[in-house]
């Protein structure tokens, strides 16, 4: 798995305690100080990458990763120039393993009108418990 934008880990962790003992998630995160505090984490399958989600194709290879199963993204495509935010959604569908699934979690709408171009019309639901409500943007890579 591949988590685009961890931040100060808390949906890291989450993935982590879900995931199988054998898997990987390799987090890509342009703030290297959010990138240590994940590194002081001490999990074995987890390998936190500075750099940018738009590099994600070179950032497996570094790691001698295979394609990814699931891409998870937190960063803000509602705050970043739309052109990089498209290309972000274009190197995530070219990486993606068939089948493979790009989960997106946005309070507001832009990944979505971004991302049906490159991938289709996404499964939209929402999360009414967080505050304020969570959007999940899904696609799955055909
Ligand atoms: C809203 S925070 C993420 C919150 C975090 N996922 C969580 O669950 O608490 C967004 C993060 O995306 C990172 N970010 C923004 N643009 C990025 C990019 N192009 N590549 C990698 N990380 C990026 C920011 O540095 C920031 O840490």
């Amino acid at each position: 798995m591949v988590e685009l934008g961890p931040g100060t880990g808390g949906t890291t962790k989450a993935l982590l305690e879900a995931m199988p003992s054998q898997s990987r998630l390799l987090t890509i995160e342009l703030d290297p100080r959010f990138s240590e505090l994940l590194e002081a984490l001490g999990d074995p399958r987890l390998i936190p990458h500075t750099g940018s989600a738009t590099d994600i194709a070179d950032i497996l290879q570094e790691h001698s990763l295979p394609a990814p199963d699931a891409v998870i993204s937190g960063i803000p495509f509602s705050t970043m120039p739309q052109e990089i935010g498209q290309s972000i959604i274009r190197a995530v569908r070219d990486c993606l393993a068939p089948g493979g699934i790009f989960l997106a979690y946005q309070f507001r709408g832009h990944v979505g009108r971004l991302g049906a171009p490159e991938m289709g019309t996404p499964d939209v639901q929402m999360e009414w418990l967080n505050i304020p409500p969570m959007r999940f943007y899904r696609w799955v890579k055909q």
